[in-house]
């Protein structure tokens, strides 16, 4: 994973602490050049002698402090971890980053480093030189006043000083030269997601950087297959083709899938459908009706005849405003489970699902369907009606269910979710419930065509805090980030309310190790 950016952007320390909260290796490549010029400094190699300041290369080490993390400097085997911040090392260090086959020279090392094992590499030029295929690129940026602010206040300078002013001025030396050399100059891959910093301590900076190795991780096995920005719309596409989750999930949800459906015909003209999810947003109901209670009603039952469930957090579900329910899934007892209790819950309001229009041909629970607060998807368009019913929905202050993930987990932990999700919360500014549920996968695992209900276990629902998730992603963070890092707050919400055992992909999106207290109660 590469972390580039300018000078004093806190490439380094955000790096250091991504890199310790979430077990990763570290290293900051600054140190490999500031190694280089130490040495040459001390054996009298002039800064342009390229033959000579390679010939140095062996004899400098980065060795661990211990976390994983390349920040102790040996130079001819003694610790040299200080002798490479001195200012005569900062003075010189540009002259020989600058030289080109100095740099060709280090390539290898580096990326020998980063094939052996998860390293997230901090740098210059790492996402479009060293790691051109890194599963994640952040050029992590800041105004040179807010680097400089930052500077001028670990020195405890006067900001209108002159000392100060020679800080402003150093830094912007230096972009000049980093950006300005004709050897992998300082920019932002094409790929890479700009993160700037302004207005943000280095807490927030650490949990969103946080936020996206984790969703990145999270996307590797997609990745290996499909290219890691797979799920990301190119120019031009639709967005809402990023909601397919939301409709996909729903109608799995009502116990159908993809795979078994019958040919679909071909996409209705683009006026056609617009009218469809107008007419359907039309008709939008949010009362409970009888047939809503008695749909709950018999859900329940049902679920009590397949476990013992305990639903913790009830009280915890909004009684008014635009709310998601985002749930994990990892069985089809999970629609059940998840809706029937939390829609008692609701108590005048109705769940709103999205469902495939197949649905609706069925006897009977087509009939319920249509009556129950499940909207039809035409399948052709799934993901971009789905997304626009959805924002509807939202619009209106009313309660959407969502499988985030999209479709059932095959080993009931937590998979990749699209991004879908998080674009639909941001846009509406839904409020988003997690809730967990535990040990469906056990009863009703997915591949099995009928649940298991001996021996008898229990399925844990839990029902977290609501949040916005506006409130976890920093102003001014680009769109594609934006994305990832509600994402992840959303998975690792819901991840916090399982129990270890199905929190996948997103275990290391867990704040707190245990879901905190919550009245709880045995159905
Ligand atoms: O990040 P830093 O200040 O420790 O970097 C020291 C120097 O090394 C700086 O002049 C930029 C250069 N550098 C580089 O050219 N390429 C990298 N990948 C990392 C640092």
């Amino acid at each position: 994973m590469a972390l580039d950016g300018p000078a004093s952007s806190g490439k380094s320390s955000v790096g250091a602490a991504v890199a310790e909260r979430l077990g990763l290796r570290f290293l900051d490549t600054g140190l490999i050049y500031r190694s280089l010029t130490a040495l040459a400094l001390k054996a009298g190699i002039a800064s342009d002698d390229q033959p000579g300041l390679i010939a140095l290369i062996p004899r400098f080490e980065l060795r661990e402090d211990g976390a994983g993390r390349l920040t102790r400097v040996v130079l001819d085997g003694t610790d040299a971890t200080h002798e490479v911040r001195t200012h005569e090392v900062d003075a010189n260090v540009s002259a020989v980053a600058r030289q080109p086959d100095v740099r060709a020279a280090l390539l290898d090392y580096q990326r020998r480093l980063a094939e052996s094992g998860a390293m997230l590499m901090a740098g210059r030029d790492i996402g479009t030189v060293v790691l051109p295929h890194a599963d994640l690129k952040v050029y992590l940026d800041a105004s040179v006043e807010e680097r400089a602010m930052r500077r001028i206040r670990e020195r405890g300078l006067d900001p209108s000083g002159e000392e100060a002013e020679a800080v402003r001025e150093q830094l912007r030396a230096r972009d000049a030269v980093d950006r300005g050399r004709t050897v992998a100059p300082l920019r932002a891959a094409e790929d890479a997601m700009v993160v700037s910093t302004d207005g943000m301590d280095f807490d927030q900076v650490v949990t969103l950087i946080s936020s996206l190795v984790v969703a990145a991780e999270a996307a590797k096995p997609k990745a290996e297959a499909t290219g890691m920005n797979a799920a990301e719309p190119r120019p031009g596409e639709d967005e809402a083709a990023q909601a397919a989750p939301v409709a996909g999930a729903a109608a799995r949800a009502q116990g159908t899938s993809r795979s078994n459906s019958r040919p679909v015909a071909a996409a209705p003209a683009k006026r056609e459908k617009r009218s469809h999810i107008l007419d359907v947003a039309m008709r939008l109901d949010n009362g409970q009706t009888m047939l809503v209670r008695m749909v709950a009603r018999l859900s329940q039952w049902a679920a009590r005849a397949l476990a013992t469930v305990q639903i913790e957090g009830l009280e915890r579900v909004p009684r008014t405003g635009a709310v998601i329910l985002a749930l994990n899934h990892a069985s089809n007892l999970d629609a059940i489970v998840g809706g029937a209790w939390v829609s008692d819950a609701l108590r005048t309001r109705r769940i709103h699902w999205l469902g495939k229009r197949e649905l609706f041909a069925w006897p009977i629970f087509g009939w319920i369907c249509a009556h129950g607060g499940v909207h039809p998807v035409d399948r052709s368009t799934a993901d971009v009606e789905a997304y626009r019913l959805a924002t509807k929905i939202l619009e209106r202050g009313y309660v959407l269910l969502v499988f985030p993930e999209g479709t059932r987990s095959p080993t009931g932990a937590l998979q990749e979710a699209k991004d879908g999700l998080a674009q639909l919360a941001l846009r509406t500014g839904a409020q988003v419930l997690p809730i967990g549920i535990n040990g469906s996968d056990l009863v009703w695992p997915k591949g099995r065509k009928l649940p298991r209900p001996f021996p008898r276990r229990r399925i844990v629902v839990r029902i977290g805090e609501p949040f916005l998730v506006s409130d976890v992603v920093p102003p001014s963070t680009d769109r594609r980030a934006a994305k990832a890092v509600a994402t992840t707050a959303i998975m690792g919400r819901i991840a916090e309310l399982l129990e270890p055992r199905q929190r996948g992909v997103y275990a290391s999106a867990v704040r707190v190790p245990e879901p905190d207290e919550a009245t709880s109660a045995v159905v």
